[in-house]
């Protein structure tokens, strides 16, 4: 079969390599309009960052797995087109701010509804309102002469720094489908594609709108476990319970279960809050506004648990950040990727800021041009510096701030930069990954997140 993806973007471009990886038989082109990004899917400096994608890659280009710009050619040759455009959050005109803006999928269906000349199975990989199936088969059949297409979704649900091990081993896939047969024979096209390497037990079927939805649900329960455990967070700092053990006793009962209970200073990444508040507007929407309000708190709390986080630094340094060199280990949203679509570290260094904090930023694998456009600063700020290392970020700082839990940062010498930093030395573990014991031992005046 010759699949095409549209979009070679986080999602795209790894989920393309393990199907391309997984079955020889099939050959995969995945196509972008940014040429910068195709170029570098060409190239020994992958655009996107996870452990164990350069393998695959580098072991299936140019055999079955090829990166284009040519979006016409591939989606008239292929027999399956998956659509992995992005989706983010509107930012203009009705439900700003909250609905999706589907003008990238819009374009999309109309691309291949423009040049495909024979039958298709679009598969929507992208997350999607619940009902966006409908209108991308109108589009599609609006000029169908004869055409015929069946629509599937097919969520993705690997997360990013262990996409490629999410995508080897997945808990589920996930297939919607028309439930005609038509719709019946193109799911099971599209599950026999996966049982190359997931057991079939892993593979659930099921009407297109119910897996549209079960992806926001999932992301809005995940989210939701984050929100509620740094509630608790704020609840512990203010009653010397400590957050890590509150979670290991509850995630010990096996209803609850002990994934996802990692009180930090916020989650972050391009899933959560966007899908989130896409389930509220949908709420609204449907005429839920009691439903849209309960899942909004999820990301009032969220948003609380960051700026909370900023004004605990502020007050523990004597209420005054002014003219202060803050140091910031970690800048993108969670360890394991360059990744920095809504990182609480942009948050936290925002607030910051304009406490007039000087900043200096190191993280290992986010460039400091993403971190200017990130914090909205031009070339040349004096507020910020971005370093090369923790150790240089640290020195003369009065104030460590670890904003993402890259393993390199459990391994530093804090012996060292406590010596390198003003007197008294703050340290303020945003992650909770590091030994506050052992760094109170050295000296500093360090805590976590939900710790007494
Ligand atoms: C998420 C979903 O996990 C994935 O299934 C979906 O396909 C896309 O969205 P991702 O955003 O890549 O994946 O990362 P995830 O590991 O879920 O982390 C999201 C944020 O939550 C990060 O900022 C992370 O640090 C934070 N987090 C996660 C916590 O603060 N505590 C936790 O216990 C877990
Ligand atoms: P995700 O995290 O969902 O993969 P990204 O933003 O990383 O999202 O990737 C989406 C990709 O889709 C981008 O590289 C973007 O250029 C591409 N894209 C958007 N619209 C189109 C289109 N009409 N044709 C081809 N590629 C597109």
């Amino acid at each position: 079969m010759k699949i095409c993806c549209i979009g070679a973007g986080y999602v795209g471009g790894p989920t393309m390599a393990m199907i391309a990886h997984k079955c020889e038989d099939h050959t995969v082109t995945v196509v972008d309009i940014n040429e910068a990004r195709i170029d570098a899917w060409n190239s020994v400096e992958l655009p996107v960052y996870e452990p164990g994608l350069d393998e695959i890659v580098q072991a299936n280009r140019g055999k079955n797995l090829f990166f284009s710009t040519d979006v016409d050619s591939a989606i008239r040759e292929a027999d399956m087109i998956f659509m992995s455009v992005n989706t983010p959050t509107k930012t203009y005109g009705v439900g700003a701010g909250r609905a999706a803006d589907l003008r990238y999928i819009e374009k999309c269906a109309r691309k291949i509804a423009e040049v495909c000349e024979g039958d298709k199975i679009v598969v929507e990989k992208s997350t999607l309102p619940v009902r966006t199936a409908e209108s991308i088969k109108r589009i599609l059949e609006s000029n169908a002469e004869g055409r015929k297409f069946q629509i599937l979704s097919n969520p993705e649900f690997l997360a990013e720094g262990t996409a490629i091990q999410d995508l080897q081993n997945p808990d589920r896939v996930l297939i919607g489908g028309d439930q005609t047969p038509e719709g019946k024979a193109a799911i099971q096209i599209l599950v026999d594609v996966y049982a190359a390497w997931v057991p079939e037990e892993r593979i659930l079927t099921t009407n297109l709108w119910s897996s549209e939805l079960s992806k926001l649900t999932a992301n809005a329960f995940l989210a939701q476990r984050i929100s509620s455990i740094n509630a608790i967070s704020a609840l512990c700092e203010a009653t010397e319970a400590n957050v890590d053990e509150v979670a290991h006793a509850i995630g010990t009962d096996s209803r609850i279960g002990p994934k996802f209970l990692k009180s930090s200073v916020g989650f972050g990444g391009s899933c959560f809050q966007k899908d989130i508040l896409n389930l509220v507007y949908l709420c609204e929407h449907f005429g839920l506004p009691d439903v849209a309000a309960y899942w909004n708190s999820v990301i009032e709390m969220n948003d609380y648990q960051k700026h909370r986080f900023a004004r605990k630094v502020v007050s523990t340094l004597f209420n005054t950040v002014s003219d202060k060199k803050i140091a910031v280990l970690g800048f993108a949203f969670k360890k394991d990727t360059n990744d920095t679509r809504e990182s609480a570290a942009i948050y936290i260094c925002k607030d910051l800021l304009e406490e007039q904090a000087n900043l200096s930023i190191y993280d290992p694998k986010v460039p400091e041009a993403q971190m200017l456009r990130d914090l909205e600063l031009g070339e040349k700020d004096d507020s910020i510096t971005v370093c090369g290392d923790a150790y240089e970020a640290t020195k003369d700082a009065h104030a460590v701030l670890v904003l993402t839990e890259w393993d390199e940062f459990k391994e530093l010498d804090y012996k060292k930069i406590y010596d390198a930093m003003h007197l008294p030395a703050f340290l303020f573990d945003g992650r909770n990954v590091l030994d506050l014991e052992a760094l109170r031992e050295i000296g500093f005046e360090a805590s976590g997140i939900g710790k007494g």
